[in-house]
């Protein structure tokens, strides 16, 4: 057998593009390709992109431009743009970063190996289509690797929401789910190879509505219950969610599946009601507010994340003044805040925007109260007694470090035969990023 050659793969952005990237370095296997974790001697380097803010696509120039040296001491060196970038930029990588030998779409990355052929002979692949066939099926079986104790799977991919701020519509294309029965097959695979916590993946997941093995349509919340009796299977999570696709058994669910974990990512990035409709988000904040009511009361300790964007297009300070506002009423353990930027081809880049160093005061007084927010939530943790699944050592010796039911990150001392295992824990403080906790 001939040497494996060493591959070097770069993830931004959202868990969809880490999920993406193992998928990718499993296509590449079967060419005789390794995961390497370093671009230094790799024979392929492979930046799987994000597209979702500004000058993602400069970032990727000059992270490529960065390559070069290695390019010319080894010019055997493949390198390829994969993900969202690629998407949206398509041939114009290659024109504009000649150094680039391979161009692939979210899309299409099981014909990866072909693509690799091609390389071979001494050309360059692009592959931007968003093909009739499922990228899914195509893809090699998985290996029987053993694997840590939490891994994402995609059950869904794209969005028809079309909020006017957002590219992904464009990128990721218009919503499909897998079928159920392959997933299920897959989510039995990663059990089997040591997975405890399984994080459901789509850009719009709680749309999921995937062919079932009766041959009618399965939404999310059937999933979960069905996923829930694979044993072995003790934690599942989704992300990430639009709150108009809350349905009724995926509330309930929250409440009555004891392994659907008690954390919900529902972002709603602005408080006010002519905000939300010059997004295009077909709710208002009201409605919002009431649906987190009802999931609270199906599921009390729930934790709640969320998304939010200041300086959106003639957003006034009132407006901005009903997001805080919003904020305090709903209460997040957790969340994340940007910057309006807009984007190419989407309905709101159009618009005449608002003025930077307002927004930028917008974006720090919002960060403030979620962080004031956040901290509460995780001080109130001290003296509680959680379950945390841990995944690896922490940084000091004989130390593990977890996630809690609440996905809060737990270290304690322990042996690392606790990897793996889920323990109970009683929290015993709260530092800036964690919390320590002693086993029970
Ligand atoms: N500008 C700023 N934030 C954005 N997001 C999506 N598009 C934009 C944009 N153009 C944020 C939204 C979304 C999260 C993934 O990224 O809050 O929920
Ligand atoms: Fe983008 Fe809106 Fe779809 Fe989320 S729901 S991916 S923000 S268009």
């Amino acid at each position: 057998m001939s040497e494996p050659k060493k591959l070097y793969v770069k993830t931004y952005g959202c868990q969809m593009n880490v999920y993406d990237s193992e998928r990718m370095v499993e296509a590449l296997g079967s060419k005789g390709y390794v995961q390497t974790d370093t671009p230094d001697d790799a024979d392929m380097i492979l930046l799987n992109t994000c597209h979702i803010r500004e000058k993602a696509a400069e970032k990727v120039y000059s992270e490529l431009g960065r390559f070069r040296p290695l390019r010319d001491a080894n010019p055997d060196l493949k390198i390829g743009v994969a993900g969202c970038v690629a998407q949206a930029e398509g041939e114009e990588i290659i024109r504009r970063q000649p150094m680039v030998d391979l161009v692939v779409g979210p899309q299409t990355y099981h014909r990866l190996p072909e693509m690799v052929d091609t390389l071979a002979e001494g050309g360059r692949a692009l592959d931007t289509d968003f093909p009739e066939e499922d990228k899914f099926a195509h893809l090699p079986k998985t290996r029987k690797a053993p694997r840590g104790p939490t891994a994402f799977l995609t059950v869904q991919e794209g969005c028809d929401k079309f909020c006017a701020f957002c590219v992904v519509p464009y990128t990721r294309g218009a919503e499909v789910s897998r079928p159920v029965e392959r997933l299920l097959h897959e989510a039995q695979d990663l059990v089997e190879r040591g997975v405890r916590e399984i994080t459901l993946l789509g850009q719009n997941v709680n749309a999921y509505h995937g062919a079932g093995p009766d041959g009618t349509e399965w939404g999310l919340a059937r999933l979960i219950r069905r996923m829930a009796e694979i044993d072995g299977l003790e934690r599942i999570r989704f992300t990430t969610s639009h709150p108009n696709d809350m349905e009724d058994d995926l509330i309930a669910a929250h409440g009555d599946c004891a392994k659907l974990m008690p954390y919900l990512h529902l972002p709603v990035q602005s408080g006010s009601d002519r905000i939300l409709k010059a997004m295009n988000r077909k709710h208002t904040a009201e409605h919002y507010i009431r649906l987190i009511a009802r999931i609270r009361e199906a599921r009390p300790d729930l934790l709640l994340s969320g998304d939010f964007i200041v300086g959106f297009p003639g957003e006034t300070e009132a407006d901005f003044q009903a997001t805080l506002d919003l904020v305090t009423t709903v209460g997040y353990g957790q969340a994340y805040s940007f910057k309006y930027s807009a984007r190419p081809g989407t309905p709101a880049a159009e618009r005449p925007g608002v003025d930077q160093t307002e927004a930028d005061d917008r974006l720090q007084r919002l960060q403030a109260l979620l962080s004031e927010q956040q901290r509460a939530e995780q001080d109130g943790m001290v003296g509680r007694e959680v379950r945390v699944l841990f995944e690896k050592p922490g940084r000091m010796p004989g130390q593990m470090v977890g996630k809690s039911d609440y996905l809060h990150a737990v270290h304690v001392d322990g042996p690392e035969t606790l990897r793996g295992q889920i323990a109970p824990v009683r929290i015993t403080a709260s530092a800036s990023n964690s919390l320590a906790g002693m086993l029970i």
